[in-house]
């Protein structure tokens, strides 16, 4: 069940995390914790956090493997020694609370090359795209596939971690615009070539996500990231529409569950043809040019998911 999440204070802003478009920060803590740091000033802004802790915690209370989340005070003071403008600019626009993720130490990002020798256990591979789909997160797709492998030291058989949640929730950009039932594309999903079995995650999970426990994760986002909302009074109108719109959704379970899924050489195929076709449409002297063979571009514009 989720409890109330820890408060720290920044004590060193060791560096930032350019891996990651919101350009987070590891930071250390007083409490002697190393923590990821995404920030309030970050053009992804503070919908991004209250999405990390929604879906993070939720993933959490459902058993799915995730780093415990603080709420960091942070005083940009302490960075003053960051040699980057754009890097000092995003701190000085993120005083006070923000969000920080416990680091895994020595992690690896799941890359379809450290998943070509990884075993993903179909059902872990079905709650972790059940979740994905109950919260509309559409990203964590092959190559950007918001997992990690932990540890790596070999004390202990490597594990998947979720991380990065913030593109999820996509429905609180526009409140009016998506009906709770709504599918969404999962076929390009990470683990979409495990086998995954989302129906039995479906039974498994779905009678576990009540209003109790939707009430239990939105208590969690403080107050300060949901107040002045448009078209909600108080922040608590605001968790109560996420209680509603999440609660309304895992009941619809039936008409968004994803259960088709291409298998590796399908995708393959599908990528060959993609990347053809790139080739096709250019004049000859790009083509000599190397392509991403047909790797999608990093998703940007998160509205092509909207309504
Ligand atoms: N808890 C963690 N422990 C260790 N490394 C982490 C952790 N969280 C994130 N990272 C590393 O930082 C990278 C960026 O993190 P994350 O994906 O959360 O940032 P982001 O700004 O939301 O990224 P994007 O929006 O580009 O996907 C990850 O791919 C991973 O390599
Ligand atoms: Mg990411």
């Amino acid at each position: 069940m989720a409890g109330v999440l820890r408060q720290v204070t920044a004590v060193r802003y060791v560096t930032p995390l350019r891996a990651g478009g919101s350009v987070p920060g590891v930071v250390e803590a007083d409490d002697l914790g190393t923590y990821v740091v995404k920030f309030t000033g970050s053009a992804q802004g503070r919908k991004a956090l209250v999405a990390e802790v929604i879906v993070g915690e939720l993933a959490r209370a459902l058993g799915l493997r995730f780093p415990e989340l603080v709420l960091v005070h942070f005083d940009p003071a302490i960075a003053e020694h960051e040699p980057h403008q754009e890097v000092r600019d995003l701190l000085n626009a993120s005083p006070g609370l923000n969000l920080g993720m416990d680091y895994l130490s020595g992690a690896e990002d799941f890359t379809p090359e450290v998943a070509a020798d990884f075993a993903v256990d179909p059902l872990e591979a079905g709650r972790i795209i059940w979740l994905d789909a109950l919260t509309a997160n559409v990203d964590r797709t092959t190559h950007s596939s918001n997992l990690m492998v932990w540890p790596t030291f070999g004390i202990a058989p490597p594990r998947l971690w979720l991380i990065d949640h913030g593109a999820a929730l996509v429905f609180h950009h526009r409140w009016d615009a998506s009906a709770p039932d709504r599918a969404y594309d999962f076929r390009h999903h990470a683990l979409g070539h495990y086998a995954p079995d989302t129906r039995a995650a479906d039974a498994e999970l779905a009678p576990r996500v009540t209003d109790e426990l939707l009430r239990a994760v939105t208590a969690e986002v403080p107050d300060a990231w949901l107040t002045g909302e448009p078209g909600f009074a108080t922040p608590d109108e605001v968790r109560e529409a996420y209680v509603n719109y999440l609660s309304a959704r895992v009941k619809a379970s039936g008409a968004w569950l994803p259960t088709d899924f291409p298998s590796r050489a399908e995708l393959a195929a599908e990528n060959a043809l993609r990347a053809a076709r790139t080739q096709r449409g250019r004049p000859d002297w790009l083509k000599r040019v190397p392509d991403l063979h047909g790797k999608p571009a990093a998703e940007q514009d998160w509205s092509v998911h909207l309504g």
